[in-house]
């Protein structure tokens, strides 16, 4: 690694050089002051000789072309405002106002806020549901192309993949179809930016040809919260405009600190991908066969439960740990509560069905081992029960779209006075924040039984203003 493309080198020497900095930041690096726990003696901005991230030609634009060259991407992007801002910024690149875009339905709300933004108008589609975890499934090519051939007018595809859950969809398959039609599709890997250096890198979709995929670098990969990355492929999809949006919908005072975290996770995966990763499959793979000893909850696609069990899945991402307690007296929320009181871990979210446990190429066999014995012992005392397959829910009626909505009056009523009605709002459990209801959709029984189930289960549902403590009544267009 040379030392001037070494972003943290780079930081720490400028920390020790005593030039005395009459510039933003604030703290000024006044460690002692402040004391060091946080690392304000790298936080610096834009000064002469560290680039401009929005302008990028010296160490960050080297820093993006050597993103590109680990993904194989035409052009990358590193992002400090999570794959939120590079989300915003892929789909402003695209469609112009008012125009259509198919999304699946069970994107992040960073989708459906572009939506709302841009006054766009959704067409669905909705991911088969499997029925032993309710997970939503992979979206079917097959879908892709009927809504295409139904809606001449898409602009846009977005897909997510893989998701939060850790569903993979056929990437190459869709992307083929959507480029049939001329038009780019926008893969959201927030939950991807692992798979390129996996035994399923097949499934990266860079790889899959996609034209805009956002990965957020600190979900899976060592890098500090914020940090992502945008790469752009084919010629759909100008890098220029994406830069500009991106200088739109993120800081104009990116962090170096989390510049040099995208910096180090870079240099991590040049130099350490091909052992660590290797390490990280063996891990993952003693942890599947130990599953076997489970008998009433079980780890999705590990142990006795394959792949092949699930046909919603086209693939499931190997790291990814849904723990099922469907077959047991245990919600994923109760399950939660048992890790951490009991064993003192801590995972990722409670579902109705499972708990989700996340796994990184930075985990540890102690930490792997933790999990396996605190799942046994809690497995070997808890009591079998069936709980009810889940179906697919249907979507709901589309009446406006979600900026029509926002520009309508609106009124709170009790739920069950709602159903018919118009929601003014967007909902969503969080996580994954895939939307339950969107605004301009009609509230139908459905939904309002899936609010009370929430409730009764401690599960929180979120809208545009934060938690909503009961959600025991809703705002609808007047
Ligand atoms: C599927 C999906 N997309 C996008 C995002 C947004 O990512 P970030 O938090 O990096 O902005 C998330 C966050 O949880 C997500 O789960």
């Amino acid at each position: 690694m040379k030392k001037e493309s070494d972003l943290l080198a780079m930081l720490q020497g400028n920390a020790e050089n005593g030039a005395y900095p009459f510039h933003m930041p604030g703290h000024k690096r006044n460690t002692t002051l402040l004391g060091t726990e946080l690392p304000y003696a790298l936080d610096v901005t834009e000064i002469d000789g560290f680039d401009d991230l929005h302008a990028p030609s010296g160490i960050l634009a080297d820093l993006q072309a050597r993103l590109a060259h680990l993904y194989g991407a035409k052009n990358s992007f590193a992002l400090v405002g999570g794959s939120t801002c590079g989300i915003l910024a892929g789909i402003a690149s695209v469609c112009r106002r008012g125009g259509r875009i198919l999304l699946a339905r069970n994107c992040h709300k960073s989708v459906y806020n572009a939506v709302e933004l841009l006054g766009l108008r959704p067409i669905y589609i909705q991911p088969p549901v499997d029925p032993v975890s309710g997970i939503a499934g992979s979206v079917p090519p097959e879908s892709v192309r009927a809504a295409l051939d139904a809606h001449k007018d898409i602009r846009l595809a977005v897909v997510t993949s893989p998701t939060y859950d850790g569903v993979i969809s056929d990437i190459r398959a869709i992307a083929q179809i959507v480029h049939g039609r001329g038009i780019p599709l926008l893969v959201d890997a927030a939950h991807g930016a692992h798979l390129a250096f996996t035994e399923q890198n097949a499934h990266c979709a860079v790889t899959c040809g996609a034209d805009v995929v956002i990965q957020s670098l600190h979900k899976t990969l060592p890098a500090l919260t914020q940090c992502a990355a945008a790469h752009i492929g084919g010629d759909l999809v100008s890098p220029s405009v994406f830069a500009k949006y991106l200088s739109v919908f993120e800081t104009s005072s990116p962090s170096y600190v989390l510049l040099a975290s995208v910096s180090a996770c870079v240099r991590f995966l040049e130099e350490n991908a091909e052992n660590a990763f290797a390490a990280y499959a063996e891990r993952l793979a003693r942890f599947s066969a130990s599953c076997l000893e489970l008998t009433n909850l079980f780890v999705l696609c590990k142990g006795q439960d394959p792949l092949r069990a699930h046909p919603a899945f086209f693939d499931f991402d190997a790291g990814k740990l849904p723990i099922v307690t469907a077959r047991t007296a245990l919600d994923g929320a109760a399950l939660c509560k048992r890790l951490r009181r009991e064993f003192a871990l801590e995972s990722e979210m409670a579902a109705f069905s499972y708990a989700l446990c996340m796994t990184s190429v930075c985990d540890t066999d102690a930490g792997f081992l933790r999990l396996l014995d605190a799942l046994l012992a809690i497995d070997r005392a808890v009591s079998s029960r069936t709980t009810p397959d889940f179906g697919t829910p249907p979507l709901p009626k589309v009446r406006l779209s979600p900026y029509e909505a926002s520009l309508r009056a609106a009124r709170t009523l009790p739920l069950h006075a709602c159903i018919g009605k118009i929601s003014a709002q967007t909902l969503w459990f969080y996580p994954p924040g895939v939307p339950i209801l969107v605004a301009g959709e009609e509230i139908d029984e459905t939904t309002v039984q899936l609010l009370e189930s929430a409730a009764l289960n401690d599960i929180t549902v979120y809208c545009a203003e934060g938690a909503c403590d009961s959600p025991d009544a809703l705002t609808v267009c007047d």
